[in-house]
Order: C-alpha cells, then sequence, then structure tokens
C-alpha cells in the first residue's frame, strides 16, 4: 500500500497504533502523562508517556517504516538522539570512530563522554578508507558515527564502503542523516546498524520544534534503543509529534524546492569575484558529486562559501535583508551563519582548519523564498 516513501508520508495517521474512531484527518495528541490500566483491554497497554505514548509511536512507526528499519525512538531533541545512541552502545572505556568533519554539538558530546565515562575518540576522515582500517585493526572500536552529506564541510561519503568495513572489524556503524533525510537517502539500505536525525530540520521544515529521532536495523537494537531511552528519560512529547507531523507530508516537493534554489544561488556565487570557493555537493565540480548523486534522491540545499576576506564575510551577513544570521538549517526561511562562530564555536581554529573551515566561511541553508529574490539580496548585500 505504502510502496513508495511520499505515500506513507501523506498518510501519518495510519500508522497510528491504536484505532480513532472519530474519523478525524490528524491523529490524536494524547497529552498525558498516564494512562488508565484498568480501562485498557488491547494487546498494548500504555502506562507512562516517558515510556510509551500513542502519539509518538504513531511516528516512530512512520520512520520505521520509511527507513526499512526494525524500531524508532523518537526523542526530545537531534543531540538527545545521539546522546541516547551513546548511552545504548558505549560502555565506561569504549572506542568509538567519528568522522573529523561532524556537527559542532557531536563534537561537544563527544568531550562530554570523553571526560566523564573515558571514552577514547578517535577523529578521522572517512573518504581515507586505509586510515580507517588502521584505527579499526589496532582499537576495539564499538561504534562508528559519520554525518553524509557532513556539516559543515559537505563531504559526501561512502555508507556501503564504511559499514563493510566497520562489520568487519565488529564495529555498529550509525549515520547521521539529518540533512539527507529518509526521502534522499536511507542508510540501513547502505549496511548501517543505525540511522538517527535531527527532526528540527528538514522533516519538520518550518523551525517551529526541536527533536529527533533514531531508527535500529535489527529487533534487538531496536529494544536496546527503547530500554535507554526510557531509562534516560530521552523520550519526545506528544505536541511536539503533532508539530512535526504537519510538516512530513511536503517533505519531497520541499526537498526538491530546496534543492534547485541552492544550485542556482551557488552557480551564481560561483562567479563573483568575492568569492574565493563554493563548497555544494550538487555542482559537478565537487569531487565527490557522483557518489552524492548515487547516494541520495535529492541533495540538501546546504552549502559552504568561502569569502575572500572576513570582512566581506561578516558585510554581506550584516546587511542582507532576508538571510537571517541563524543556525541549524532546513526551515523555509534562508539563512547564513559563519560556522566558527556559532554552530561548531566548539572547535577550535586549528580542528576547523583541519576540516576546510574558516572564519571567511559562510554556511548558506537556501529556503523556499523566490530565488531571485535571493540574489538580489546578496547583490546589495555585497555592494553596500
Ligand atoms: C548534523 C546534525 N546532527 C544533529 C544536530 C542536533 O540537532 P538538534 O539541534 O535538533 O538537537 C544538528 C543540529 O544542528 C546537526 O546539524
Amino acid at each position: 500500500m505504502y510502496k513508495n516513501i511520499e505515500t506513507a508520508l501523506s498518510h501519518i495517521a495510519k500508522f497510528a497504533p491504536i484505532e480513532d474512531k472519530s474519523g478525524a484527518s490528524h491523529f490524536p495528541i494524547y497529552n498525558t502523562a498516564t494512562f488508565d490500566l484498568k480501562k485498557q483491554n488491547g494487546d498494548k497497554i500504555y502506562d507512562y508517556t516517558r515510556s510509551d505514548n500513542p502519539t509518538r509511536e504513531m511516528l516512530e512507526n512512520l520512520f520505521t517504516h520509511v527507513e526499512g528499519a526494525a524500531g524508532c525512538v523518537c526523542t526530545h531533541t537531534g543531540i538527545a538522539t545521539i546522546a541516547l545512541l551513546f548511552e545504548t552502545v558505549l560502555k565506561a572505556n569504549s572506542h568509538i570512530l567519528v568522522e573529523a568533519d561532524c556537527y559542532g554539538g557531536t563534537f561537544r558530546l563527544l568531550k562530554v563522554f570523553k571526560e566523564k565515562y573515558n571514552i577514547t575518540v578517535h577523529f578521522a576522515n572517512f573518504l581515507d578508507f586505509e586510515q580507517l582500517e588502521e584505527i579499526l585493526k589496532n582499537n576495539k572500536i564499538e561504534l562508528v558515527l559519520c554525518e553524509s552529506p557532513t556539516n559543515p564541510g559537505l563531504k559526501i561519503i561512502d555508507l556501503e564502503k564504511v559499514s563493510t568495513l566497520s562489520h568487519k572489524y565488529n564495529a555498529l556503524f550509525a549515520v547521521d542523516n539529518s540533512l539527507a533525510t529518509f526521502i534522499s537517502q536511507r542508510p540501513l539500505e547502505f549496511g548501517a546498524d543505525f540511522s538517527l536525525f535531527s527532526t528540527t530540520k528538514y522533516i519538520s521544515g518550518h523551525g517551529s520544534v526541536v527533536a529527533g529521532a533514531i531508527v535500529a536495523k535489527t529487533k534487538e537494537l531496536s529494544e536496546q534503543i527503547h530500554y535507554y531511552a526510557n531509562a534516560h528519560g530521552r523520550s519526545q512529547n506528544p505536541m511536539d509529534v503533532f508539530l512535526i507531523s504537519l510538516g512530513i507530508p511536503t517533505l519531497k516537493i520541499r526537498m526538491q524546492e530546496h534543492e534547485k534554489n541552492a544550485l542556482e544561488i551557488a552557480e551564481f556565487l560561483k562567479t563573483q569575484d568575492y568569492i574565493k570557493s563554493v563548497t555544494f555537493p550538487a555542482l559537478k565540480e565537487h569531487p565527490q558529486y557522483e557518489l552524492a548523486k548515487k547516494q541520495m534522491s535529492y541533495i540538501p540545499g546546504v552549502f559552504c562559501v568561502d569569502f575572500t576576506s572576513v570582512e566581506l564575510a561578516e558585510k554581506f551577513i550584516e546587511n542582507s535583508k532576508i538571510f537571517g544570521e541563524k543556525c541549524s538549517f532546513g526551515s523555509s526561511d534562508s539563512r547564513v551563519e559563519i560556522p566558527a562562530k556559532i554552530s561548531h564555536a566548539s572547535f577550535s581554529k586549528e580542528e576547523l582548519a583541519a576540516i576546510g573551515i574558516s572564519d571567511s566561511t559562510v554556511r548558506f541553508s537556501i529556503g523556499l523564498e523566490n530565488v531571485q529574490d535571493l540574489i538580489e539580496d546578496i547583490k546589495q548585500a555585497v555592494q553596500k
């Protein structure tokens, strides 16, 4: 019935775990902490919303279906999802292998796990398979984690190859799929054990909520994430599930439009003399362009631009009338930020330089506005 993902996304209420006899198009928001055990006689018994809630379960069922997974947990933020992954897989003194080009919040969380639980974090360039194999061979790595595309460097990682290599050394492989989303790329199809994503971004799509989700490939891993989500209180509240569900049916058309707008703007910026470089996987000159096209149906509308000077980058942001200076991405409004100042401030300058990010790098998240309005805005902002 739901052979194609967009059909499932347009019928979220059908994924509800219990029947609602009202015929309402939207499944009710069960905004309750507790459920009366005496009043339930179905197969599934609810007792407390931290453990389980029908509204949240509807979203978990949908994500399980579209990612081809065995189970899912929806969490209260995207970073809580990553914390839940670490809490599930790692123990004190574990080793983890992470792509060095990762979200600043993930980097900060890794520091916390390192300091508190003596976790050894091996950072590597996941384009370099020899380096990866060397680390996997010489250490007992329990978990391998990467984003693809990476944020902010926009590298494309070969998920199938990294998955095969991780499993060869008995490590679990998790992919942060926040940028691509499941409409575009499904990491479990490439062999990953977990796919996780911040639903704050493209999936909710309108910047109205902060949330996340993780899906697991096997029943055993799914039971583990549910156990730790309940133990650590990671679960998402039902009201936020409702806000996310409002954006979901339009995910595909939004992703198409984000990509189209972003490509036009990236092509325009490439020709400007105040721009040193544009890094965007949808551009043919991107070093992993072919892989990007193979792994993803739509390229997310996020790219990085190196201005010829820090002053020019700052001038553009200051004078722009449409682009807000905001962190996050995937919303209907276009926004820019200097990763070194905002989303990746937890990195040192040297750590950022190692992944190709400087103070004059500006990350663009292109929204759904008229593209000519955006180009005119860029022109006036750099001329002022
Ligand atoms: C790639 C990536 N993963 C995870 C997160 C964390 O998500 P949240 O902000 O919803 O906690 C972010 C946030 O920007 C991100 O960019």
